[in-house]
């Protein structure tokens, strides 16, 4: 038995299964369905309002959607493959609900107009959860920070030893990468919140449609100007996916470093046993699972974004099918983000403990604070770059006598220059040398306390 044609009578058999199910979209924007409703509705109330069709009518599309919502809701709406897609799904029922009149709310509107409005809708709605999300997040960060202005931990370049930090300090470097995050979304959300619903198929349309009112009605900020790129913008999706990118860059490299923070090698954090796993064959071993998935889950973010881009560079105007394929790059990469966030979120607020101990005294069993020698002779006038290769070489028959240079007699110092003085052994403490970088923006505590105080309002009053 040969199916009906979905489309107009211009064709005369339907498609091949195999065709159909390649071509359907509603496996996946069935996402979309509740604002595809909403953004129906709008359309609906846009006809009335404009008299293209009768105020009875467009209640009873306006009513007949709410009665598709609410199936959706109590899980009574499950469109098929044979609906091609979450439009075309909404619309039969539509007409099954209401009869005919049905029928008339596709008027002076195109499917690409109206999936970019849910698209739209989609990506305004998930970008505030992210952000609410981003916000949890920092503020853990600043939960923990609070209490460890005065826990140090070694800093590193090229994973190197370095120069030691407030852990307060360290953990602030996150919670402002996380701010940007939160205020690139928030820019992002501008272009997003653009309506497309008027843009027809490409060209318009030739009832006398109000863009304005369903704009207004759907809470969007503007209008496209121009139908054509209306109907086949997609910066707004790219745009987000680059934001949604550096969110996981961020995550990821929050992740690389509790992984190596509660190896055996670093051991600076114990993994609680909610966060953790065990291994199947090794008793000994707890995994840091979650911040390998975190990790390992950035990729796909980025390689949707690199999709996107790849899918679009080619593209003649206006709308192709190729379009369809930003759906599910944006709901993997939403769902990823989201679920992401969460488990960092979770992770650090009960799932790990620095050891302060073994921080302390990591500390204090290297040559971090080199630098503070060479600082300690600029301050007495010895040129940097002179105190400099004084400390190299005195790093170096340090070493080669297995000493660290709070082990040098003062007599040794000052046979090394005569400005050391007995000061020089405070001056290279742990301690001092975190609290002596009091420059703006720098580890010393109490720029670290200022710090902290900053991001607190930053978080409550925006
Ligand atoms: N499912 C389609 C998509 O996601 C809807 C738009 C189809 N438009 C069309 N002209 N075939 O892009």
């Amino acid at each position: 038995m040969t199916k009906e044609p979905t489309w107009s009578q211009r064709f005369e058999s339907a498609l091949h299964p195999a065709i159909a199910q390649f071509n359907a979209s509603i496996t996946f924007d069935i996402e979309l369905i509740e604002y595809d409703i909403t953004g129906s509705q709008a359309h609906g109330k846009m006809l009335a309002h404009t008299g293209i069709i009768s105020p009875e009518e467009g209640s009873l599309l306006v009513s007949g959607l709410e009665q598709i919502r609410k199936e959706y809701r109590t899980g009574k709406f499950h469109p098929g493959i044979d609906a091609e897609d979450v439009h075309f799904a909404v619309e039969k029922r539509l007409t099954e609900l209401v009869g005919d009149v049905g029928k008339k709310l596709h008027t002076a509107r195109s499917r690409n107009d109206q999936v970019g409005t849910d698209t739209r809708l989609y990506l305004r709605d998930q970008i505030q959860h992210i952000r609410s999300s981003l916000r949890e997040f920092q503020s853990v960060l600043l939960d923990i920070a609070d209490n460890h202005i005065e826990t140090l931990i070694p800093g590193y370049t090229h994973l190197q030893r370095a120069q030691p930090l407030s852990l307060a300090h360290h953990l602030l470097a996150y919670y402002h990468m996380a701010q940007r995050d939160w205020e690139r979304l928030e820019d992002v959300s501008r272009r997003v919140n653009i309506s497309p619903l008027g843009c027809g198929a490409l060209a318009g349309t030739t009832f006398p449609i109000d863009r304005h009112y369903t704009a207004e009605l759907l809470q969007f900020d503007e209008v496209y100007a121009n139908s054509l790129d209306g109907v086949s913008d997609r910066d707004f999706a790219i745009e987000f996916l680059c934001a949604a990118s550096l969110i996981m860059v961020h995550l990821s490299r929050l992740s690389e470093e509790v992984i190596l923070w509660s190896s055996e090698e670093f051991r600076f954090v114990t993994l609680k046993d909610s966060c953790a796993t065990g291994s199947s064959i090794m008793p000994q071993k707890k995994n840091p699972d979650v911040p390998e998935l975190v990790r390992g889950k950035t990729g796909r973010v980025f390689g949707h974004l690199q999709a996107m881009l790849v899918m679009m560079k080619g593209l003649p105007l206006a709308y192709n099918k190729d379009l369809q394929e930003d759906k599910e790059a944006l709901f993997d990469s939403v769902k990823t983000v989201k679920a992401c966030l969460e488990a960092m979120t979770i992770l650090l607020r009960e799932g790990l403990e620095f050891r302060t101990q073994r921080l302390a005294e990591a500390v204090a069993e290297d040559f971090s604070n080199a630098t503070d020698v060479a600082d300690y002779l600029a301050a007495r006038g010895v040129p940097f770059r002179e105190a400099y290769n004084l400390v190299g070489k005195v790093v170096k028959t340090s070493i080669a006598a297995g000493k660290l240079l709070k082990d040098l007699s003062l007599s040794e110092w000052q046979e090394l220059h005569p400005a050391f003085d007995a000061d020089i052994y405070e001056a290279i403490a742990p301690r001092q040398v975190v609290a002596a970088r009091n420059s703006y923006g720098g580890t010393g505590f109490e720029q670290v306390t200022k710090a902290l105080k900053a991001a607190r309002t930053q978080i409550t009053v925006e």
